[in-house]
């Protein structure tokens, strides 16, 4: 398993009237990719940002040092393509969608792929794995949500767990180099159990900038993991 563990602030809740220094405060405080949650009120009870703010956002995107830091889009949206196309040409430099809003999610894993994005898909809590069957060999990411998708804030649900461990198996039986990235209600004290079920990524909003000290919070989900 890697253990290249990668954190992943969600800017779903940051303050959106300074989304560029959030960015670039979050960043300085150990980031190591930016999630970028898009909703559009039709697959979720809610609605977010599109490609123009991400693309705002890019420059933003970069330590004190200049270095780039990944900008990882998850698409809560519906149909998939056209939207993942507009990502990819805002500078997303991973994009990932549930395949239950595409009516052909390996077309979906090309389109982002054709871009020279890396791809991921993405399950629901009571979505099960099966087409990874067909998509393993295609994809970069697995995106396990541990909280119905739409809102943040919401509490870990713990099937997910189980969900990661499978999907854990399914990255070693495939030989292939793929993050496994899990999603909501993430914070310092449950971390380590979704690293132990085989996460190596993760998100995490509400825990990091529902605190005034963000680098606080990134050093301690640190200290578990280590
Ligand atoms: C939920 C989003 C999450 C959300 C996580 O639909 O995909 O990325 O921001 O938020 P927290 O960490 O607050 O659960
Ligand atoms: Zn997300």
């Amino acid at each position: 398993m890697s253990k290249t563990y990668r954190i992943a602030p969600s800017i779903l809740s940051a303050d959106f009237a300074r989304l560029g220094q959030e960015v670039q405060s979050v960043i300085a405080a150990g980031a190591d990719w930016i999630h970028f949650d898009v909703m559009d009120n039709h697959y979720v009870p809610n609605l977010t940002f599109g490609p123009m703010i991400c693309q705002a956002l890019k420059p933003h995107a970069k330590t004190p040092d200049g270095r780039a830091v990944p900008i990882d889009v998850h698409l809560m949206v519906q149909p998939v393509d056209a939207l993942a196309a507009a990502f990819a040409d805002a500078g997303a430099d991973l994009i990932s969608f549930h395949p239950d809003a595409s009516a052909h999610a390996h077309r979906s894993v090309q389109a982002i792929k054709a871009r020279g994005v890396q791809a991921g898909v993405v399950f629901n809590p009571a979505e099960p794995l099966d087409v990874l069957d067909w998509l393993i060999d295609d994809i970069d990411l697995i995106l396990i949500m541990s909280v119905n998708p739409g809102f943040g804030g919401q509490s870990f649900i713990d099937s997910a767990l189980r969900k990661v461990e499978q999907a854990r198996k399914r990255i070693e039986q495939s030989g292939r180099d793929i993050r496994l990235e899990v999603d909501g209600g993430i914070k310092a004290d449950n971390i380590r159990r979704v690293a132990d079920a085989g996460a190596d990524t993760f998100v995490a909003g509400s825990a990091i900038f529902g605190q005034s000290d963000y680098k606080a919070v990134i050093d301690k989900m640190r200290q578990a993991l280590a």
